[in-house]
């Protein structure tokens, strides 16, 4: 699908075309989204909200611009629910410091899930330590994803917010949110979802899903880095109290007193990423122009290819298989009962060009539970295609042979 937007997937590697499979720590970049970059920078560069000239009122207006087609992307309901933060982890920072202060106290209950990324438990583990709060662990099912079951019997009368992936980045499986967010509604507790790993392939649209809160990172959609949303439902956003002050966020500031802007812009503190909201717009107009729906079943089906086919190595033990997976396979390679280190998988199909992520994928707690050292992931974008999957099968063939 489209290769030739993307510049960079011409280049070559030791001498090899580049294979990149590596989308979930980075998608590449659309030359469209580059133009739009260098465009605000060459033409439109001023600082927004605060200029009564020209270009800063021109500015101003594409990063508002670019809030609302965020919010149109992700099915918000206004442009006043979307924060652009630093990215995801940025993003989940900033939620568990406010609804900290909000409503974390000594003994209340934060509940997160064994397969989170690290940005999904440190920071609601630092809340836990600053308030005496406690974490709670959603465990896995058979399947490795997130037992929607057990969500009733974590639940107490002490807990305060459940926060989960949608996709987890390790396995790439799509998690039973609908169910856990249904429960928890049930019982006045808000979710937060982790869609860093949802929002580049699946259609999201969090009025459907109903969750309090979602996270997202432009640059793992095909946009730029230093750039992300949270999105809150307003009636939360309006509660919570703001994490950062500094220019922007303020309706007055007086020595005895501070008030705070309205919606959105209480939780954007300082000068934003006025070029990188640009640029993100390009991104998501250029997904758009490839139709949501389209792009989702093209990369559905390159990966449920791509896990038919390692699957197929008999040395080659696939995470959860045969389960709805967006975009991303873990795996690693055996010798017997003897596991190749997944760093010497990586490293033998990097020399042949092939881009691939190796190790604890920032997961630690989900690879302890697996009981490896890592995995090796291999993860799609829409400009992967079945000759990159197959360049990936022979070059790990290659590689098996040497290492066993
Ligand atoms: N969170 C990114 C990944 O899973 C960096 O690779």
């Amino acid at each position: 699908m489209n290769r030739e937007d993307f510049p960079i997937l011409t280049e070559t590697v030791y001498g090899k075309p580049l294979v990149y499979l590596d989308n979930a720590a980075t998608t590449q970049k659309p030359k469209a989204m580059l133009d739009a970059l260098t465009d605000a920078y060459l033409h439109r560069n001023a600082n927004i909200h605060r200029g009564v000239h020209y270009l800063s009122q021109i500015a101003t207006q594409q990063h508002e611009a670019a809030r609302k087609k965020a919010a149109d992307f992700i099915g918000a309901n206004s442009e006043k629910e979307i924060i652009f933060t630093k990215g995801t982890t940025d993003s989940l920072n900033m939620l568990a410091f406010c609804f900290g202060e909000y409503g974390i106290h000594q003994d209340d209950e934060i509940i997160v899930s064994q397969l989170e990324h690290h940005s999904n438990i440190v920071p609601w583990q630092m809340l836990c330590q600053r308030k005496k709060a406690h974490l709670r662990v959603l465990p896995l099912d058979s399947n490795l994803r997130i037992n929607a079951d057990a969500v009733e019997t974590l639940i107490t009368p002490r807990t305060r917010i459940i926060s989960i992936a949608h996709v987890s980045n390790v396995l790439g499986t799509v998690q039973p949110i609908e169910n856990i967010i249904r429960v928890a509604h049930k019982h006045n507790i808000p979710v937060c979802i982790d869609g860093a790993q949802s929002a580049p392939h699946l259609p999201v649209n969090v009025k459907d899903l109903d969750c309090d809160f979602y996270v997202c990172s432009a640059h793992k959609m095909y946009g730029p880095t230093g750039l992300g949303i949270l999105y809150g439902k307003e009636a939360w956003l309006n509660i919570l109290p703001p994490a950062e002050g500094g220019g922007e966020m303020i309706e007055h500031v007086r020595f005895e007193q501070t008030t705070y802007n309205t919606l959105p812009y209480k939780f954007e503190a300082g000068t934003p990423n006025f070029i990188g909201s640009c640029a993100f717009a390009a991104a998501l107009d250029y997904i758009n122009s490839l139709g949501r729906d389209t792009v989702c079943q093209y990369e559905q089906q390159l990966t449920a290819y791509m896990e038919q086919q390692l699957a197929a190595i008999p040395e080659v033990r696939v995470y959860s298989p045969g389960t709805d997976k967006a975009g991303a396979v873990s795996f690693n390679v055996y010798n017997g009962e003897r596991l190749i280190h997944p760093f010497d998988v990586g490293t033998l199909l990097d020399r042949q060009g092939v881009a691939v992520r190796t190790g604890h994928h920032c997961a630690e707690p989900l690879i302890d539970y697996l009981q490896v050292p890592g995995t090796v992931r291999a993860s799609i974008a829409l400009y992967n295609n079945q000759e990159d999957i197959d360049t990936l099968i022979s070059a790990l063939k290659r590689a098996i042979t040497m290492l066993l």
